[in-house]
């Protein structure tokens, strides 16, 4: 369980779902890390549980729409333990909407949550990283980055792009030795999740009805990313930049039209 032993990392979005669930395993694994979500009370109280499991964690609120909040929350990882070795961009938010139904507002604001952001944390945190002579950047995708579905066309879009900033910059920093990669979660029944499908009058007992119609069998949970987060922050992976670390149970096999993959 060291296997982060001595790094700093930052995960956004991280006061609940997958982003916690990565806070967790990479407080687990040895390393100090800082919470950043919009969420305030919700990311203190998660920063506290990883204290009280014996982990290391701060929280930092931040509202990754706004580069001076992205500034400050690299700011306070390293005030906070000195240097910075790892940022997981995972804030997200995935309404769903068709192409008629995507206003301009709604467009800008699901590319800026979940695209412009990684832009700023990551203009921010390489500095730093070039500092501590390293580092790793892992840029929480989707499915929908590859080809997404027809009733979420902007999240689509954002976490293509996101995508294509993953593969740039992943050749842009190698010389630094800060590598960037991108993973594909599966259908996770994250709160976010939850609440959206809700909105759509699908139920959790239905829904967790359809994760027995996946490959593999179950919906996967916020620890099946974990995992393969913690091996993108290892040292493991010093070789790895640029790829997608799928962990969809092979969904992303399919035929789009098959599933209920939401994104
Ligand atoms: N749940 C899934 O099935 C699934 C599948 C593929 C990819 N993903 C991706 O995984 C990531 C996490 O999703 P989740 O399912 O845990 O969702 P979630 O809604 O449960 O958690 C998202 C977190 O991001 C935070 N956040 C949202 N907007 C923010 C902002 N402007 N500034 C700071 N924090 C903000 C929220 O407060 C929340 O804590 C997202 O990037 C999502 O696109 C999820």
């Amino acid at each position: 369980m060291n296997r982060l032993q001595e790094k700093v990392v930052i995960v956004t979005g991280a006061a609940q779902g997958i982003g916690l669930g990565c806070a967790k395993l990479i407080a687990a694994e040895g390393a100090k890390v800082v919470l950043g979500d919009i969420q305030k009370e919700r990311g203190e109280q998660s920063a506290s549980e990883i204290r009280n499991e014996g982990g290391e964690a701060v929280f930092c609120a931040v509202d990754v729409r706004d580069e001076q909040r992205c500034a400050a929350l690299i700011e306070v990882a390293v005030k906070t333990y000195g240097k910075l070795d790892g940022l997981v961009n995972n804030a997200g938010w995935f309404p769903r909407a068709t192409l008629e139904e995507t206003t301009t507002e709604l467009w800008e604001q699901v590319l800026q949550v979940n695209m412009r952001s990684a832009f700023y944390c990551c203009k921010h945190a390489v500095p730093k990283m070039r500092q501590a002579k390293g580092g790793s950047i892992v840029n929480m995708g989707s499915i929908c980055g590859i080809q997404s579905l027809p009733n979420i066309v902007a999240y689509g879009a954002a976490k293509g792009g996101l995508l294509s900033l993953t593969r740039t910059l992943a050749g842009a920093l190698s010389d630094d030795r800060i590598r960037v990669n991108y993973v594909i979660p599966g259908w996770v029944l994250s709160e976010g999740e939850l609440k959206i499908q809700g909105a759509q009058g699908h139920s959790k007992e239905l829904l967790q009805k359809e994760g027995e119609r996946l490959r593999l069998g179950r919906h996967q949970t916020p620890l099946d990313a974990a995992y393969g987060v913690v091996y993108l922050l290892s040292d493991e992976s010093s070789q790895v930049t640029g790829t997608i670390l799928h962990i969809d149970a092979g969904e992303s096999t399919l035929p789009i039209a098959r599933g209920a993959y939401p994104g």
